[in-house]
């Protein structure tokens, strides 16, 4: 059918039916503060209440605390300076309720019914929607905060205060939350920013040392796709950040937040529209490495894997020079992450990888065209639209080899 035949069918169409579709055109736009300091809680810190207060100093605000209980086993301190910092600011801050401890990591996304519970807690004392949802904690309980904030009411304010180095360098910076559903991650979820986010730095200090590590990760992800001298002050760096200094973690995680936010706002699509997703290099594998794993390794440390996988892949298909792929593993293995794990082997009745299927998975999750990221060079990710399985399984031997030559 020509151009004109197709203009004059749906012309007929439209005739016949009385159709008119007029364009509706809708833009927001979102501005969120980030801010990077210590002593959150401490009265003479205003960065909280000034958040809270903003534009409306006349009216006292009221405010809802969801803490990770993970936190405050380690910051046993923490409800009661939340109280007196509230009791300081207690003509224009009203904290409602004491703040409500919840399950911590992932078991919080693993079951609906907390989901529940929090919204009953909102329900329970009137949060509307110029109140405020104040998260405290990792990745974690933010991605679950935030669905109850972003759902109820159809969207409470939602403060976000990160206290993980992965939440404070990525997740707690970004526009998504959710939980997880069906055996997928993320299943159940929205885009929808925070009102802003606050990282204090100090959290970091209680952190167990696994999980300051499993959150370089993401500092070595956005380096390898976007930011070559980040990478090779990572490179640097690595015996500072493997002994925790305060100054070097610092940097990393300031650095590596400042790279995912100038993707959010530049990049051009940050409620992730099309079928890329540019910043999950080596997450198609981690995703289903997490769920394989029940969640014994943490997301941080299946990232690691996966970006060493998708690194060696890289090389195998000729993107990438032979030799950046041992690099690459040699800047994880530094930093402390293992780069194997016996289900990267799981099969399943076919006899085919369960792995594999993360492919479908992480196609499935945005809808359209399957889209990998790779390297084409260290520094610069390229996407690609299919992956050759025996080049993942080539790779995944390569990987098992250098684990048998030097088992950490
Ligand atoms: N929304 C997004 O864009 C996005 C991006 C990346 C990752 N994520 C999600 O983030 C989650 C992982 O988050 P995470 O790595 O921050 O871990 P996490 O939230 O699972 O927390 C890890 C552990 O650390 C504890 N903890 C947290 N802060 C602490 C502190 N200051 N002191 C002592 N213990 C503390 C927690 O209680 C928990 O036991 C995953 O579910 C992942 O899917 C979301
Ligand atoms: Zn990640």
């Amino acid at each position: 059918m020509s151009r004109q035949d197709a203009i004059t069918a749906s012309t007929t169409v439209d005739a016949l039916f009385d159709t008119q579709i007029q364009n509706q055109s809708v833009s927001v736009s979102w501005n969120f503060p980030v801010a990077f300091t210590r002593d959150l809680f401490n009265p003479e810190n205003s960065v909280l209440a000034r958040t809270i207060i903003g534009s409306s100093p006349d009216k006292c605000h009221r405010i809802l605390m969801f803490f990770d209980e993970g936190v405050v086993a380690a910051n046993k301190q923490l409800p009661a300076d939340i109280k007196n910092y509230c009791a300081h600011f207690k003509t224009q801050i009203n904290l409602v309720c004491e703040p409500v401890g919840m399950p911590a990591g992932e078991i919080i996304k693993n079951d609906l019914h907390y989901i529940e519970r929090m919204q009953k807690i909102v329900h329970e004392y009137r949060i509307d929607r110029h109140s405020y949802i104040i998260a405290i904690g990792g990745g974690a309980l933010l991605d679950a905060a935030g669905l109850v904030a972003a759902t109820s009411h159809r969207g409470i304010r939602h403060i976000r205060i990160p206290t993980t180095v992965l939440s404070q360098n990525d997740s707690g910076i970004g526009v998504k939350n959710g939980v997880n559903l069906f055996g997928q991650k993320n299943y159940v979820g929205t885009f929808a920013p925070p009102f802003a986010v606050l990282n204090d730095y100090n959290f970091i200090d209680t952190l167990p040392d696994r999980e300051k590590i499993a959150g370089m990760a993401e500092a070595v992800k956005v380096g390898l796709i976007r930011d070559i001298e980040f990478f090779h002050w990572l490179e640097k760096s690595a015996d500072e950040l493997i002994t925790f200094e305060p100054t070097a973690m610092r940097y990393m995680i300031r650095r590596c937040a400042e790279l995912h936010m100038h993707q959010i706002s530049k990049g051009g699509d940050p409620f992730e529209t099309g079928s890329a997703r540019p910043l999950d290099f080596g997450h198609w594998a981690a995703h289903k490495l997490e769920i394989l794993t029940k969640h014994r390794l943490r997301h941080g440390e299946a990232v690691a894997i996966g970006m060493a996988l998708d690194t060696r892949y890289s090389v195998a298909c000729g993107l990438l020079p032979a030799g950046d792929d041992e690099r690459v593993c040699f800047l994880l293995e530094h930093l402390g992450f293992k780069l194997w794990h016996s289900s990267l082997l799981m099969e399943n009745s076919s006899g085919q990888l369960e792995l594999l299927a993360g492919l479908q998975d992480f196609r499935e999750h945005l809808g359209g065209e399957l889209t990998i990221t790779l390297l084409q060079q260290l520094g610069i990710g390229i996407e690609v639209n299919k992956m050759d399985n025996e080049l993942v399984a080539q790779s995944l031997a390569w990987l098992k080899a250098r684990h048998e030559e030097s088992p950490l």
